[in-house]
C-alpha cells in the first residue's frame, strides 16, 4: 500500500505501508516524523485526515478519538491500517528524518523473547526481552510490546540504557483486568516469542543540553528515569550536573530498585538527590528500617514517610537550568505539573 501525505508547506511525501501495519508505524519506519506521543491510542496527538482511500480502524473505542471529527474523516494514525492506497493530511508540519540518523534507532519491528522475570514487590515485576537483532534508543524512550494472544500492543519504557543493544529491560505494575499485565504476571513463559516496535517517544535525556534534571516518578513510571540515571552514570554526567529523583510509592513494601538507587547515591553523594515518598504508611517500623538503611548511604538520600511526590519538590534546588521529567499515574502527573508551573 502507498500512503501519500499532502502538505501545505512542501511537496507530498509518500511511503509504503503493509496491510497489517498501523499508518503511524509505517511512517516512522520510513523516517517520516509525523506527530505522536503515546503511540497506543490514548492521547490523540497522531490525528490525521483521510482524503482518499480506505482504512481499517483497529480500536473503535480508543480514548484518543475523543476530540476527533470522525465525520470529516479524521482518524488516529496509531490505530488505523491502510487497506488501499491512501492520501492523508496531517495538521502539523511533517519532515523526513536525515539519513545520518543511526539506522538502529529508526523505529522498526523486531522479534524477541522474554526472560528474567523477577517479582520486585507484590504487584511489580521486572523482565527482559532479548531481541533477534540490535536496536538503539535514547534514555526515556519506550517500545510497543506485542504479546502472544493479547490484542493490541502496549507501551513500556526501557529501564536499562545502552546505545546499541539486543537486551531491553522493563518493569510493569500489575493492573486489575489488564491483559498484558495478566499475561506477564500469571502466565509468563521464559523464552516466549514476542514482537517489539520502537524505539518511540520524545521525552528523552539529552546530555548535550547540559541541564540539571528533576525526575518525578510514581510507581513503575520510574522505568525511563532509571535509564536516564544509567546513562548519566555511564557518561559521568553526575560529576558536573545535579539530578534529583523523587520516587513515590505507597508503603515501604512497595519500594523497588532500592539497591540500584543506593549504589548511585553512594557514588555521587553531592550531586544525586533521592527522595522516596511513601504516601500510605501503616507500619512505622518498616519505615524506620528503611530510613536506617539509606541514612548511611548519602546525606542526600531521604525517605519521606508521608506526602505525595509533588509535595517534596525542593524549589530552592530548581533553577532555569533544570529540566523536569514526570511519569506515573495521571493524578500524580497532573499534581506535579501544577506544582512546577506554580
Ligand atoms: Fe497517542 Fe496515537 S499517538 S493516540
Amino acid at each position: 500500500m502507498n500512503i501519500t501525505i499532502s502538505r501545505k508547506d512542501g511537496d507530498p511525501l509518500s511511503f509504503d505501508a503493509n496491510a497489517d501495519e498501523k499508518v503511524l508505524y509505517a511512517a516512522l519506519r520510513n523516517r517520516i516524523s509525523v506527530p505522536y506521543e503515546c503511540a497506543s491510542g490514548t492521547c490523540g496527538s497522531c490525528r490525521a485526515k483521510l482524503v482518499s482511500g480506505e482504512l481499517n480502524d483497529c480500536w473503535a473505542d480508543a480514548p484518543g478519538k475523543k476530540a476527533l471529527k470522525i465525520r470529516r474523516g479524521e482518524f488516529l494514525m496509531c490505530q488505523c491500517e491502510a487497506q488501499t492506497d491512501c492520501e492523508i493530511r496531517i495538521p502539523s508540519p511533517v519532515a523526513v528524518q536525515p539519513h545520518n540518523k543511526l539506522p538502529h534507532s529508526i523505529p522498526q519491528s523486531i522479534p524477541g523473547s522474554v526472560s528474567a522475570f523477577n517479582q520486585l514487590t507484590a504487584d511489580v515485576l521486572s523482565f527482559s526481552v532479548t531481541l533477534e537483532r540490535e536496536t538503539g534508543f535514547q534514555a526515556g524512550q519506550f517500545m510497543l510490546l506485542q504479546l502472544p494472544g493479547v490484542e493490541g500492543a502496549r507501551a513500556y519504557s526501557m529501564v536499562n540504557y545502552s546505545e546499541k543493544t539486543r537486551q531491553l529491560d522493563f518493569v510493569i505494575k500489575q493492573i486489575k483486568d489488564g491483559k498484558c499485565s495478566e499475561w506477564l504476571f500469571n502466565s509468563p513463559k521464559e523464552g516466549a516469542k514476542i514482537s517489539v516496535f520502537g524505539p518511540l517517544g520524545h521525552a528523552v535525556f539529552e546530555p548535550q543540553l547540559e541541564r540539571d534534571l528533576l525526575l518525578l516518578a510514581g510507581g513503575s513510571g520510574i522505568a525511563g528515569m532509571m535509564a536516564m540515571l544509567a546513562q548519566a552514570d555511564q557518561i559521568g554526567y553526575l560529576n558536573t550536573y545535579n539530578i534529583e529523583l523523587i520516587f513515590g510509592v505507597r508503603s515501604a513494601d512497595d519500594v523497588f530498585y532500592l539497591p540500584d538507587l543506593k549504589r548511585l547515591a553512594q557514588r555521587y553523594p553531592d550531586n544525586l538527590y533521592v527522595t522516596i515518598a511513601l504516601s500510605e504508611v501503616d507500619n512505622q517500623s518498616d519505615v524506620v528500617e528503611l530510613i536506617e538503611s539509606v541514612s548511611a548511604v548519602s546525606k542526600n538520600f531521604k525517605i519521606a514517610s508521608s506526602g505525595f511526590v509533588h509535595e517534596h519538590i525542593e524549589v530552592s534546588r530548581t533553577s532555569i537550568n533544570t529540566m523536569a521529567f514526570i511519569a506515573g499515574p495521571p493524578p500524580m502527573v497532573d499534581a506535579s505539573i501544577r506544582e512546577l508551573l506554580t
